[in-house]
């Protein structure tokens, strides 16, 4: 039980918070609705799935070990539920095909895995910019040095 209250917890720290950058907002809201549970949506339950994979990532390139699959489902970006689903735009398909490009020549291509890799965190962030800023320090610490 004490497990998922922690969940709960850190998952309205790391939540897309962009929406509601305005400090005195989010104070208001918290304040209001103490006991509210952050429901999250299947595309920021896919996002945290696709974050610990590449955890797992980065630990295998840089212990020098080639990484040829991903253990997350890419097709997801393009289907599963958004907590805003006008978020799923033109810019926004534009970025997921992209990123799923730097992906696919991660896992193709073992010897600039580095390179690809963290081109493929910089397309995390590039999409995060314009549509949930909430995360970003946190992916950007997935970045290889
Ligand atoms: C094409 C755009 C796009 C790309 C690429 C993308 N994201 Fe996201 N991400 C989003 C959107 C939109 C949301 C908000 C989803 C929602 O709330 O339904 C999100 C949410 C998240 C969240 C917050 C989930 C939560 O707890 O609320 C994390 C963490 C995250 N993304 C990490 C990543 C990582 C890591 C990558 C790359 C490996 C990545 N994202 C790539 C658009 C993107």
């Amino acid at each position: 039980m004490k497990k998922i209250f922690y969940f709960v917890f850190l998952s309205s720290l790391i939540a897309c918070n962009n929406k509601t950058e305005d400090k005195k907002e989010k104070d208001i809201i918290k304040k209001e609705e103490p006991f509210q549970l952050y429901q999250m949506s299947e595309m920021a339950a896919f996002m945290e799935n696709m974050y610990v994979d590449h955890q797992r990532i980065k630990g295998e390139i840089q212990a020098g070990k080639k990484v040829d699959s991903l253990h997350y489902d890419l097709s997801k970006l393009f289907y599963a539920r958004m907590t805003d689903s006008t978020d799923r735009d033109a810019e926004y398909e534009r970025k997921a095909k992209l990123y799923v490009e730097y992906e696919e020549n991660l896992i193709g291509d073992s010897l600039q895995q580095k390179e690809n890799y963290n081109k493929a965190i910089n397309m995390c962030i590039s999409c995060h910019q314009i549509k949930c800023t909430g995360p970003i320090p946190r992916i950007k610490k997935l970045l290889i040095r």
